[in-house]
């Protein structure tokens, strides 16, 4: 990979990278712009063609053209080499014999995956009493069933694994494809099965469901997350839902595949679903790339709430118009609306309300505004919500609507102080690069230690490329006397001193949060005191 990174680095030079996405001028030895992220009103971005890197002063990211691209696109890393390598003209699969090995061993769970999603439509062909359930009970029509794909794992053991072993499919690519359950058996037995299936309508996964009522096993059981499957990414129906999505520039996101499944059916093509409710930031983004216009079909029980309020505070990061479908005259899920009439399903796709608006009357259900308490949590609740908006007028919008709705003044509601939330550490995005993670004074101190004859006695600064380091130094600093560059230097050890006991704090609150929920009430003793030492030294 190394090889193919640097044979792609040696073809494109960084300035035409970057030019494809701002505009540059020339500045000396360098390139200069305005910074794609910041509200710069001079150029802060630089771009040296020397070192092939680049540095955003205002928003302190900097790297080569792999983590521009990454940082620009909010892909990942390998996303971005493919583009990369198409630019260049540089073929990846020439590169590393492990890749292609990697290749070939997904290419090998993509085909059993193929094959076994033709076994289980084969077998439901087989089943009476499963067509019946298919066709009669959830009410699917043939072109539908094709469509999806859907088929029967038979009940028998290891029917599958038999199956695909004479197919000449050994254990380890069975397994790796998700199919065998801890004994070795077939992991879907006597099950309804739905392919899960990537954008580009391959086959990654099932979902497979009970078809008589059993109270000792799950409704569904899915996939493991395989090579091919992972969850947190991966959407419902988008492969089949794309087309209508970018056609009619809404998708309609509901809880359950199967509500998918009847969506299409009754004609609203734009339905997908994430697993469950958990609507991950990687599926926000794959939204916003399609459409912004998401519209949110869940339940109004509790979890959905939840689910409504996770996403929208994620999505006003991405400039997405998020709203609420919530008429389902009286039925549990978009299905059972369709069941009753799909005209139904369709009208309620088309009168949908702000998110933002819908949860606010949830809280007021919640809380009770007659009682000080209550007013007062609302009035939290709400305020939190509204900060986080970005848009101007659309903030001033929901500010107004709930002081009126308080009897309070606008100014009073503006001015009341509401702590942030707890911030969750974010660990399973790893979407974007990594790029911003060292602050702007660890970098600045160590571009003075790198290139500006500074010593610091038993400091070690963080790993910043060196390119970038001297991109700093000779913006920053390159014309500072010796002593100008200690006396800098000092004022950024205490600085960045200061952010790694903050850092330490923080994990250290996160460390206590867990251990108070495992109920470990020694190392919380111990984690506090840890804590308290601290904060000591902090307010020094
Ligand atoms: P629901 O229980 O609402 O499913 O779960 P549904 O689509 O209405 O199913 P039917 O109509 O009873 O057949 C919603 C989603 O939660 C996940 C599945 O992704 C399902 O589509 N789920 C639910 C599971 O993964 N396992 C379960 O046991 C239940
Ligand atoms: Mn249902």
């Amino acid at each position: 990979m190394e090889d193919a990174k640097e044979e792609i680095r040696a073809r494109l030079a960084v300035e035409d990278v970057i030019g494809q996405y701002i505009e540059l001028k020339r500045a000396g030895r360098n390139f200069k712009g305005h910074s794609p992220w910041g509200t710069d009103k001079t150029p802060s971005f630089m771009v040296s063609p020397e070192k092939g890197i680049w540095h955003d002063f205002s928003s302190n990211k900097g790297g080569d053209i792999f983590t521009f691209v990454m940082e620009m696109e909010g892909c990942t890393f390998r996303e971005a080499l493919e583009k990369l390598a198409q630019q260049a003209g540089v073929e990846l699969k020439r590169y590393s014999g492990d890749d292609k090995k990697m290749a070939q061993h997904k290419q090998r769970l993509y085909d059993a995956l193929e094959l076994t999603t033709k076994y289980y439509q084969y077998c439901l062909t087989k089943n009476k009493a499963v067509m019946k359930y298919v066709f009669y009970q959830r009410n699917l029509n043939k072109a539908t069933v094709a469509q999806f794909r859907i088929g029967y794992a038979p009940k028998s053991g290891r029917a599958l694994v038999e199956f695909l072993t004479k197919r000449g499919f050994n254990k380890k690519e069975i397994e790796d494809a998700g199919l065998v359950n801890r004994l070795g058996g077939d992991l879907f037995k006597g099950r309804m099965t739905v392919p899960l299936m990537d954008v580009s309508g391959r086959v990654i996964g099932f979902t497979a469901r009970i078809i008589e009522k059993d109270e000792n096993s799950p409704k569904y059981l899915n996939t493991p997350e395989t090579l091919l499957y992972n969850k947190g990414r991966h959407i419902f129906g988008l492969s089949q839902a794309k087309d209508a999505i970018r056609r009619s520039e809404f998708v309609v996101v509901v809880e359950g595949n199967m509500d998918v499944i009847s969506s299409h059916q009754a004609g609203v093509a734009e339905a997908v679903a994430t697993a469950g409710t958990a609507m991950t930031e990687m599926h926000l983004k794959s939204f916003a790339r399609m459409t912004n216009d998401i519209r949110l079909a869940y339940d109004g029980d509790e979890a959905g709430v939840k689910a409504a309020e996770r996403a929208i505070s994620m999505a006003s990061k991405f400039g997405i118009f998020l709203s609420v479908i919530d008429d389902y005259h009286g039925c549990k899920d978009a299905d059972e609306l369709i069941q009753k009439d799909p005209k139904l399903w369709q009208q309620a796709t088309q009168s949908y309300r702000p998110a933002l608006e819908w949860l606010l009357e949830k809280y007021e259900g919640k809380f009770n505004l007659r009682t000080e308490k209550g007013f007062a949590e609302y009035a939290a609740e709400a305020k939190r919500l509204i900060d986080d908006i970005e848009d101007a007028v659309l903030r001033e919008k929901y500010e107004r609507m709930v002081s009126e709705r308080l009897g309070i003044s606008l100014e009073a509601f503006r001015a009341k102080k509401v702590a942030a939330p707890k911030k969750k550490l974010k660990k399973n995005v790893a979407v974007q690069g990594d790029v911003a993670k060292i602050s702007r004074a660890e970098k600045n101190l160590a571009a003075l230690l790198k290139y500006g004859d500074v010593k610091l006695e038993g400091f070690e600064a963080a790993k910043v490329d060196e390119g970038e380091l001297s991109l700093i130094f000779d913006e920053l600093y390159v014309k500072l006397g010796k002593n100008e560059r200690e006396k800098e230097a000092q004022i950024l050890l205490a600085k960045v001193e200061r952010e790694r006991m903050k850092a330490e704090r923080e994990e250290l609150a996160e460390a206590i949060r867990v251990a108070e929920e495992a109920e470990d009430d020694e190392k919380v003793d111990e984690l506090m005191r840890q804590m308290q030492a601290l904060d000591k030294k902090l307010v020094h």
